[in-house]
């Protein structure tokens, strides 16, 4: 469910007005300022200034947008590209639809920002297949963006500006999201993550320049260019600037999206979805979709940018804040959480494709009532067997959550163990 966003910041702002998702009325809140002030500029001064607001890429590897943007060769020898990745697959993660049902043009801005300073002739939005009404709102903003002249040949009488975009549907595969699995699908082939390097700047899509980026980072981008670089820098912390839709669902009393400054406290975040349900106890909050480790109850303290989290082994993600309370079975979430990455992995590299097996069926043999102290031992080795060994990062994604578990709640693993089921009769539904 997605309640209405009420922390009033930059991206949300007018997310409650349906005027806003037309052409006409983002204009008239103040759209297409930034490109307008953009094409003012040198395309080297533009990516320099988006290097300089710290903006970091919102996708979930948390990389600088401008640097990124600085990667891409100059030249016009070969044609550029852009691909905004609108795969949001994450479990906990659902920002991006938001942004793309009430704001498309906020995203499409800074797609057009971003093709005049690196010099892209094309952008490929990728929206995963589940997303209707997502796609049908984009696609609607795309149409009315070449009927006024804002795509097409000669943007904004600029000579040398052309762009064009194209829509595009996923199938519905979590490793589409990851940027070279997401241009194999694009190319029509199956999604499966590509050998770096060479990287998508040099060999993107279709053997092109290509740079990717998240829905919410190029949302960001129109106000940077028009509000400054001071306005931006003094929002957020100082490596993690500007807000984020912070996405809260699990056993909370009001889940939802709330846009609030990086930094802002965990525990404050889940206040303002009402706090944990029923006045339960808290047991675990994951902090940014599900492949990030959990943290417990004694880290509501911590700031919710990534230069905090890692202090306390967990990442900041795509912000999707999962609450669980006391009476969640962590072995239950182990066994969801393995399931998942058990069936997305693609199956090309032995350790992601053998190890996410291996793990879900530990996690479900003890779940069950049938697990022994030699399984918890397995358990510890696998995931550290996976991390880091693999063609992407799909494989850390599946290690990490099964890490955290077993390094937070192994009571209750050997809970299971010792009583032959599941101790927690309250727990939710497999
Ligand atoms: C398994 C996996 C799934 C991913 N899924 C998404 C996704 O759904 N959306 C997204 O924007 N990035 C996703 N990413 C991250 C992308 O690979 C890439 O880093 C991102 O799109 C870059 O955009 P940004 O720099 O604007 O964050 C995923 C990465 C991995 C490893
Ligand atoms: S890590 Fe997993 S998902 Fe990524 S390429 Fe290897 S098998 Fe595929």
């Amino acid at each position: 469910m997605i309640t209405q966003p009420y922390i009033t910041n930059y991206l949300s702002e007018h997310y409650a007005d349906d005027a806003y998702r037309e052409l006409s009325g983002y204009e008239a809140r103040g759209g297409f300022e930034g490109l307008r002030k953009a094409v003012q500029m040198e395309p080297a001064d533009l990516v320099e200034l988006v290097k300089s607001s710290g903006l970091r890429g919102r996708g979930g590897a948390g990389f600088s947008t401008g640097l990124k943007w600085s990667f891409m060769p100059s030249g016009n020898d070969r044609p550029k590209l852009f691909v905004c990745n609108a795969d949001e697959s994450e479990p906990g993660s659902f920002k991006d639809r938001l942004i793309m049902e009430r704001g498309p043009h906020q995203m499409l801005e800074g797609i057009l920002i971003g093709a005049w300073a690196v010099g892209a002739s094309k952008t490929y939005i990728y929206i995963r297949g589940e997303y209707k009404v997502p796609t049908r709102r984009v696609e609607q903003a795309v149409k009315e963006l070449y009927e006024r002249g804002y795509l097409g040949q000669k943007i904004l009488g600029k000579k040398g500006f052309d762009h064009d975009i194209v829509v595009h549907s996923g199938a519905g595969a979590y490793i589409c999201g990851e940027e070279t699995g997401l241009l194999e699908s694009l190319e029509g082939k199956k999604g499966q993550p590509r050998k770096k390097p060479p990287f998508p700047a040099q060999y993107g899509a279709f053997g092109l320049p290509t740079t990717v980026n998240n829905v919410e980072t190029f949302a960001h981008v129109p106000f940077i260019v028009a509000r400054g670089l001071d306005w931006f820098l003094a929002i957020g912390t100082e490596k993690s600037p500007g807000t984020t839709l912070f996405g809260v669902s699990g056993q909370v009393e009001r889940p939802g999206l709330f846009e609030l400054p990086l930094g802002t406290p965990l525990g404050e975040i889940i206040d303002h979805a009402g706090g944990v349900r029923g006045g339960r106890a808290l047991k675990g909050v994951i902090p940014g979709g599900m492949s990030m480790p959990i943290l417990l109850p004694e880290d509501l303290d911590v700031r919710m940018a990534e230069e905090f989290l890692s202090e306390r082994g967990t990442h900041l993600g795509t912000g999707g804040i999962m609450v669980m309370d006391e009476t969640t079975c962590m072995v239950r979430v182990a066994a969801v959480t393995s399931y998942f990455f058990r069936d997305e992995s693609c199956g090309q590299c032995t350790q992601c494709r053998e190890g996410t097996g291996w793990i879900h069926k530990i996690c479900e043999r003890v779940e069950a009532g049938r697990g022994s102290p030699a399984d918890l031992e397995l358990l510890d080795d696998l995931p550290g067997l996976m991390e880091g060994q693999t063609i992407c990062a799909f494989a850390d994604a599946a290690a990490w959550p099964i890490q955290g578990l077993l390094r937070h709640f192994r009571a209750d693993f050997e809970a299971h163990i010792a009583a032959q089921r599941c101790p927690f009769p309250e727990s939710f539904e497999l």
